[in-house]
């Protein structure tokens, strides 16, 4: 999977209507859209992807925020891609995102910061099984 990552592009940007901008400005950066859906999580289903952030502070925020509205999961690839596509998306807050980057060009704060992106291929795999059936992630 090293190849693949899973991104989120979050409701603030989905409901904002910046999903195509932001995989256009994806594209444009050589990724290549290999399955996608759009879908609201149930309160149980993020609380199971942010898991490793339960004892955080930002939790009960970042579940409520993630549940709020419609969502936009997607499997992108391209070399090296869980980094290049964090590289591609900028720092977890917009003020200190890179120009250029997804969420200096998109993002309102820390907790509506417009996408996500999984951070090692471990967890690329994991999330991407998440949302997608094997026969979802299959190129012939
Ligand atoms: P993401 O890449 O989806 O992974 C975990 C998320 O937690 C992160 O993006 C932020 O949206 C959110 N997060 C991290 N720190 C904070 C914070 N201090 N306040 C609110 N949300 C946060």
């Amino acid at each position: 999977m090293s190849n693949r990552t899973l991104t989120i592009i979050k409701p603030d940007a989905f409901m904002g209507g910046k999903a195509g901008l932001i995989l256009a400005h994806l594209e444009k950066q050589g990724f290549k859209l290999i399955s996608a859906r759009v879908m609201k999580l149930s309160k149980e289903q993020a609380g199971e992807f942010y898991g490793v952030h339960r004892a955080r502070p930002f939790f009960g925020e970042l579940v409520e925020f993630m549940t709020s509205d419609y969502c936009m999961p997607m499997v992108l690839e391209k070399d090296n891609a869980v980094l290049a596509l964090r590289d591609a998306i900028g720092a977890t807050d917009p003020a200190e995102a890179a120009e250029g980057t997804v969420r200096k060009l998109y993002a309102e704060s820390k907790g509506k910061n417009a996408i996500h992106a999984s951070d090692s291929d471990e967890n690329a795999a994991r999330e991407a099984r998440f949302f997608f059936a094997e026969t979802d992630l299959i190129r012939a």
